[in-house]
């Protein structure tokens, strides 16, 4: 199969259709048991929320996603393909299309923050000085920040201006599906309010699938097409922000309106 053929930039008449399927991934670190015959769809073009307690495995998730974990037995089809069974090639080409937007956001702290945003573009594409330097300005807009600040070393910056300068490097890679991890976490209301625009701005301009993971219910209610509840090593409660909201199952309940922190 050719790398070029993971991915395709999603057309209108696909929105909708599953671009993820987990499907009965059992993973386990040695004697402790993540997940168990745990399935999950994100469909495309839209945005899908996963919650639930610490240490539950939802960045465990996120990272089979994209590779940097194997399941123990089951599949991770990302369109259609079985990451398991992907070549260094193709797992090459599926990380330009599926970005994975770190849990604490690293940049390189050596690097200006134009060279970080910049980074994906120079080591997996061959565009000339000038459009790459077009695209980190333009993704810098995107995300709400001033170009002019391209010069300057992540040091300098806010922690909520560095997650945003994490997002634009991921942005820049135009991928087809974003994978946000605690994209909000430390960032006081007005970040976080920033953050959800661009969730909400990348779906509905360039149609990018989302799959975000948060503890912020009030985000995950905003952004999302669907949340689904982690517990129990799976994903026994998936629906739309409505029907979680006003679900009638204990845990959801409990777990939606912040009544504990953990469920299990
Ligand atoms: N590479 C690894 N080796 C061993 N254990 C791991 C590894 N990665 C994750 N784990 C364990 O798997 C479990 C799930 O981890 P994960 O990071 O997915 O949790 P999480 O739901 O993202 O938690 P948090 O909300 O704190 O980020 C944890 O018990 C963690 O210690
Ligand atoms: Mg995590």
């Amino acid at each position: 199969m050719s790398a070029s053929s993971i991915l395709h930039r999603p057309s209108a008449a696909a929105q909708g259709e599953p671009i993820i399927r987990l499907e009965h991934v059992d993973k386990a670190f040695g004697d402790h048991v993540v997940y168990r015959d745990m399935s999950l769809t994100v469909p495309r073009g839209q945005t899908t929320t996963i919650i639930g307690p610490s240490g539950g495995g939802k960045s465990v998730c996120m990272k089979m996603i994209i590779g940097l974990l194997l399941p123990d037995r089951g599949r991770v089809l990302v369109a259609g393909h079985n990451v398991p069974d992907l070549d260094e090639v193709a797992l090459r080409t599926l990380r330009r299309r599926v970005a994975y937007v770190f849990q604490g956001g690293a940049l390189f702290d050596s690097m200006t923050v134009g060279d970080n945003v910049a980074y994906g573009l120079r080591e997996h594409t061959d565009l000339p000085q000038d459009e790459v330097l077009a695209r980190v300005r333009a993704c810098l807009e995107l995300v709400g920040l001033d170009p002019a600040i391209a010069g300057e070393l992540p040091a300098s910056l806010s922690g909520g201006m560095k997650k945003r300068v994490a997002l634009a490097r991921s942005i820049a890679m135009e991928p087809d599906v974003i994978l946000y991890d605690e994209p909000t976490t430390g960032l006081d209301p007005k970040n976080i309010a920033v953050i959800g625009d661009m969730i909400l701005k990348l779906q509905a301009e360039l149609g990018v699938t989302s799959l975000v993971v948060t503890h912020d219910m009030p985000m995950a209610f905003r952004v999302s097409d669907r949340i689904a509840m982690l517990s129990d090593h799976r994903f026994p409660y998936v629906g739309t922000p409505y029907e979680m909201a006003t679900s009638n199952v204990g845990l959801v309940r409990d777990f939606v309106h912040g009544r504990i922190s953990e469920a299990s």
